[in-house]
Order: structure tokens, then sequence, then C-alpha cells
């Protein structure tokens, strides 16, 4: 039987993971959630493959055994599309992971010409062309990274506003492209970019929906925990592994989900 008090833990490079952690929160409001923000190693989106399957398997590996997780989300779309088969291989936890919104939009686009908003990494990912290959035939998949994105979403939560421009460069990014005036859905494939919905949508124009995974991850991790209790044995904290950032600006928002300290790993 699963202790009641064992933690979901949900992780991510830095803030996004928090958009999959409010899904999970409506689902599940009583499961107790440990969240893990590898500020150290932010952002994964500029690192290699080998770089990030070793972080993320490394990480969760120590995490695993630190706070016996029930489950763990890799509430990150860079590290599931690197590295998710291989956490699955080494580690007994059941895992969860974060993979680009594409059946939906596909199912949602009335053009036939979906965009893809992502990191450097996930973009060129042959998990993403498998994606496109199976869920996406004969519709227009147009991708573009958009790594500042990430770092306008980190500076949200700390409550500085990013600088407007940013959001123009990921729109003309793909809408700029060729048959990119015809996209009228938008995958957010990093869980950073939800939090930047409002200032996309500004530059994105009225005509165009986004869409993300994060509502089916959470609905995925419910049925997963199907049956089993909670009963948390402690309030819900933060993990930050960053030991050169304080991480005391962004416990206001962090407190906005529920999660009341940031410790250091
Ligand atoms: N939140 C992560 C994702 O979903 C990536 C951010 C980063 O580059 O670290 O891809």
């Amino acid at each position: 039987m699963v202790d009641p008090a064992a933690p979901i833990l949900i992780f991510d490079s830095g803030v996004g993971g928090l958009t999959v952690l409010e899904q999970v929160r409506k689902l599940l409001p009583d499961a107790p959630v440990i969240y893990v923000a590898d500020r150290a190693a932010l952002p994964y989106g500029d690192k290699s493959e080998a770089e990030i399957a070793a972080r993320v398997c490394g990480l969760l590996g120590r995490l695993a055994e630190r706070y016996h997780p029930r489950l763990i989300c890799i509430a990150c779309n860079t590290a599931s599309t690197i590295a998710l088969g291989m956490v699955r291989e080494v580690l007994e936890v059941p895992i969860v992971g974060t993979v680009p919104a594409i059946k939906p939009a596909a199912e949602m686009t009335r053009t036939g010409t979906i965009g893809l908003l992502g990191t450097r990494a996930t973009i060129r990912q042959a998990y993403v062309d498998n994606l496109e290959a199976q869920y996406a035939q004969g519709k227009r998949l147009l991708r573009h990274a958009a790594p500042e994105l990430v770092q306008a979403a980190e500076l949200k939560m700390r409550g500085i506003a990013p600088d407007p421009a940013v959001f123009a460069r990921a729109a003309e990014g793909l809408l700029g492209q060729p048959g990119g005036a015809d996209i009228d859905t938008v995958v957010l494939a990093c869980t950073h970019f939800p939090l930047l919905e409002e200032e996309l949508g500004k530059e994105f124009g009225p005509s165009v929906r986004f869409v993300d995974g994060a509502q089916g991850i959470a609905r995925r991790i419910a049925y997963l925990t199907k049956g089993q209790s909670f009963a948390r044995a402690q309030d819900d904290f933060a993990i930050d592994t960053s030991h050169d950032q304080d991480p005391s600006p962004l416990l206001p928002a962090f407190q906005s989900y529920g999660i009341g300290r940031i410790l250091r790993l």
C-alpha cells in the first residue's frame, strides 16, 4: 500500500512546472507535493542531449532515494522529450512526462496550420518529429525556438515585468515563416510558456488559440494514483538546486500555488 504521506514530486528546470502543479491541485487537492526547480542547471533548452539526460537521471535518482515519492512528474518538455525513456529505465517509481500537445492542437486547428513554441533542445527532438508524423498528418507544423520566453517567465514569477519585445519576437518567429499567417493554434511546448499566455495572446492576436499539456498530465497523474489515499504529513515545499541564487524573490509566486517554503537541495 502506498504511504498516504508519500509525495508527488513535480520536477522542472525552474518555475515552468508550476503550470502543471496548478492543474494537479484542481484534480488532487489533498495530494502532498514536493516541487523541484533545478535552477542550478537552468536553462535546459540550451544544453546538449547528453548533458540533460545525465543531469535529469542523476538528480531524480537522488531525489527518489531521499523523498520516496509515489510518482514523479517531469513537468518539462525539454527533459521529457530527451530523457523520459532513460529515467523510466533506471527508476522504479511511476514517471509521468510532459510532451508537446501536438495531438490536441491537430484536433483543434481549422486552418490546418499549427505553430509550436519550445526550447531549442525540444524543437529538434525526434520525439517531436514522431508526434508530428503520428498526429499531425496532413497538417502543417511550424516550429520556433523561443528560449527568451523561459527567462521572461522566470522574471515574471519574481514580480519583474519582462521586456515586451520578447513576446513580439516569439510571435514573429512563427507568424513570419512561410505559411505562418495561417496559424490558428499554437502549442506551448515548454511548461514555462503558459505563464505568459496573456502577453503572448496580445502579440498573436485573437484568432490564435494556445494549447499546452498541463491538464492532460494532471489527468494522467490522477489516473495513476487512483484508489491511493493522500494525507499531508507536512506543508508542501519546494527544493531549489541552486546555491548561488536567492530563491526568496520567488516565494510569493510559489505561495500562490500552495508552496510555503523553498529549501536548498
Ligand atoms: N520548462 C522547460 C520545458 O518545458 C524548459 C525550460 C529550460 O530551458 O530550462 O521545456
